[in-house]
């Protein structure tokens, strides 16, 4: 295990904040897990989970350990002839294993092709895209419980998925490290080409009957068209989740803006794009020195060179606090606040 002290994070989040770790760890082993949380040397620190860094946002050092998951191994554990069984070390880059995937020919993860970060972090808010959330793939996951060193199994229903949340964002908060996923891919996909504009990116690459390579590719494609890589600005993605509202507000919210847009959630329910929210509230390609809102994708907030993470901090208390008075709607934060 590899342990350096007073380390900048700036390499090792996307944002690209420049903000010190006390200790970086880099585990690639429960051993190193207990090395970490159990023995003597680190027991009375401050610990905080990264991986890839891609969903945080540092508004001030971090003085104790940051344990960086870099645990890697992909094999499968389990075949039919219709299915396999994957098991995927939560250090494994998620992008990467969606390739390694899509090469094999297993479906059901080419739709959250090009979302960055660890492979362990995908459950943590059950990521999604283009009409795909990780649960549908989901098997299980094994986690290390920090309090006692043990190895725990958690199957789907224990996870308690729903949209950008699972039971480690809630009630398990900071009290395990994952160290493998367990996924279910299929040997036979059938393609989910529903999410506006995918039919479209098909189209335009000259693909009319589709292949798993050929859907990857144009989710990759239409992701490049909307969202900075973070090699070049720095952001997290979404910074905020999409809000849901009571129908009855939604149709006052139509009635003065009749181009909102909603997507269905239930009898009583509908969710607002908060990129619409954002844009509408004015925020749109907003830039104040280092940071700023970006100009194609409302709800991603940017470093445009050396910004502070506190100063994006202060940009999204304002954001939230001009789409309430605008629109009342409260946006909660999608990006984990450190
Ligand atoms: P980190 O940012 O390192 O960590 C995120 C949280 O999980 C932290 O609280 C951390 O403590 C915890 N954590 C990380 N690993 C573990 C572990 N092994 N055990 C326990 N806790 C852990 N997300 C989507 O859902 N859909 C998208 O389409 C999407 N697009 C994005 C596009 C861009 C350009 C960017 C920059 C981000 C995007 N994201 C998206 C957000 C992000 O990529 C995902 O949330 C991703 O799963 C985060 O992975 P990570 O390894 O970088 O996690
Ligand atoms: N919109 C605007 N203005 C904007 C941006 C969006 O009006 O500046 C409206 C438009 O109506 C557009 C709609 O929002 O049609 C949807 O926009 P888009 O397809 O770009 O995606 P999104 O809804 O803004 C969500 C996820 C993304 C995910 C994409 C694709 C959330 C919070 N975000 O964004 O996830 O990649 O859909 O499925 O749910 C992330 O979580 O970090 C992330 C990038």
């Amino acid at each position: 295990m590899i342990v350096q002290q007073n380390v900048s994070l700036k390499p090792y989040n996307t944002f690209g904040i420049d903000e010190n770790a006390g200790f970086l760890a880099i585990v690639d082993s429960t051993d190193d897990l207990d090395e970490i949380f159990g023995s003597g040397s680190f027991r009375s620190q401050r610990k905080m989970i990264l991986g890839g860094g891609s969903n945080v946002l540092f508004t001030r050092g971090f003085t104790g350990v940051v344990v960086k998951n870099e645990i890697k191994g992909i094999h499968i554990f389990k075949e039919s002839d219709a299915e396999v069984f994957v098991s995927v070390g939560a250090g494994e880059n998620w992008h990467q294993f969606v390739l390694w995937s899509v090469e094999r020919g297993f479906g059901g993860v080419e739709n959250l092709s090009l979302i960055p970060g660890t492979v362990g972090a995908a459950p943590m808010q059950n990521i999604g895209a283009y009409g795909t959330e990780l649960r549908e793939v989901f098997h299980s996951l094994e986690a290390y419980e920090i309090k006692s060193g043990k190895l725990i199994t958690f199957y789907k229903e224990d996870c308690r998925f729903d949209y950008r949340y699972s039971v480690f964002k809630g009630e398990l908060k900071d009290q395990f490290v994952i160290i493998k996923v367990n996924l279910r891919l299929k040997k036979n996909p059938e393609f989910n080409l529903s999410y506006k504009g995918v039919q479209e990116a098909l189209t335009q690459m000259g693909v009319s009957t589709p292949t798993l390579k050929n859907v990857s590719q144009a989710i990759i494609n239409i992701r490049h068209s909307k969202l900075p890589d973070p090699v070049d600005i720095g952001n997290a993605g979404s910074f905020f989740k999409h809000p849901v509202i009571e129908k009855l507000h939604f149709e006052a919210l139509e009635a003065q803006f009749p181009d909102v847009k909603s997507y269905p959630v239930d009898a009583d329910s509908v969710k607002i794009p908060a990129g619409w929210l954002i844009e509408r509230a004015g925020w749109k390609g907003y830039k104040a020195g280092e940071f700023g809102v970006h100009d194609k994708q409302a709800l991603v907030l940017i470093n445009l060179g050396n910004a502070r993470g506190r100063d994006i901090f202060k940009l999204s208390n304002q954001i939230q606090k001009s789409v309430q008075q605008q629109f009342g709607i409260e946006l909660e934060r999608e990006v984990n606040v450190i």
